[in-house]
């Protein structure tokens, strides 16, 4: 049974939040240029890329490359930078950095303690994100409500941060339902990671994501080994927290 099969069901109102999304993502596209899409390649950004698309915008798309992705990611990256009409960049780790880490620490550092495994997602991850995000005043992400406890609140705009990073976050899926995501790939044909039919609902790094089993959390396979609250990468974790977090722990 495919993704599209276990999951597509949509809203009541879907309609109506597709069409403020779609709304949403021509309004930045105006303003808040220059904005771009973070992709993940994941089930929710690839409806955000096709709905770019499919409007015309000018909103490129990127892609943190870690290094440590899934073949089936990285096939479907390959197939989204093939697709006329998009602009897709990739950004990479710096090699010394990787290299220098794995040496120090080993290519399985992130199971051995919290800390090792943030010191991997900076180098891979929230560095790149540094260099993917320079010159832009916004970011579209594919977080929404629904994924988690912590991500209860999302707003559809989230200018929270505008003043310490000069940037704003647009979350145009906040209120989609992961029924409403599947619709929408169904309906339209969107090519997906195939990794979503092996009952992969949040794909990352291949080293720090599992499949679920029935009736688990829709995160419960990423960074399975660490407690609820830690399970953040960083990409999403605001300068405001994490003041919050140094005070705890100072
Ligand atoms: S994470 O913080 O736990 O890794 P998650 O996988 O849920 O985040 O993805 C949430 C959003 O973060 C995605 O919809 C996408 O916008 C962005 N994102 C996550 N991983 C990447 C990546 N490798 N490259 C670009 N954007 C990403
Ligand atoms: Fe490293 Fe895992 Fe973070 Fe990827 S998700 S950057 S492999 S710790």
């Amino acid at each position: 049974m495919s993704a599209i099969d276990l999951n597509a069901r949509p809203s009541k109102d879907f309609e109506a939040r597709l069409s403020e999304t779609r709304a949403l993502l021509r309004h930045a596209a105006v303003r808040f240029a220059p904005v771009t899409q973070a992709s993940s390649l994941g089930a929710e950004d690839v409806v955000i890329t096709h709905l770019i698309r499919d409007l015309q915008l000018d909103i490129p798309v990127f892609v943190l490359q870690t290094g440590a992705l899934h073949a089936q990611t990285l096939a479907l990256l390959a197939r989204t930078q093939a697709t006329p009409g998009l602009t897709v960049r990739v950004f990479e780790p710096r090699q010394e950095a990787v290299v220098h880490f794995v040496q120090r620490e080993g290519q399985d550092a992130m199971y051995r303690s919290i800390a090792l495994r943030k010191a991997c997602c900076q180098i891979r991850k929230l560095e790149p994100l540094e260099r993917a995000l320079e010159g832009h005043r916004a970011w579209i992400t594919g977080l929404r409500r629904e994924q988690s406890a912590a991500r209860a609140e999302v707003p559809l705009i989230d200018a929270e941060d505008e003043a310490v990073t000069g940037r704003v976050k647009l979350n145009p899926l906040a209120n989609w339902s992961w029924g409403d995501v599947w619709h929408y790939i169904g309906t339209r044909g969107v090519d997906y990671n195939p990794l979503h039919d092996e009952f992969y609902p949040s794909i990352g790094c291949a080293p720090c994501t599992r499949a679920i089993s029935l009736g688990e959390d829709f995160r419960a396979g990423r960074w399975w080994w660490e407690d609820e609250a830690a399970k953040e990468c960083g990409l999403h974790v605001k300068p405001t927290d994490v003041k919050q977090t140094e005070q705890v722990a100072a």
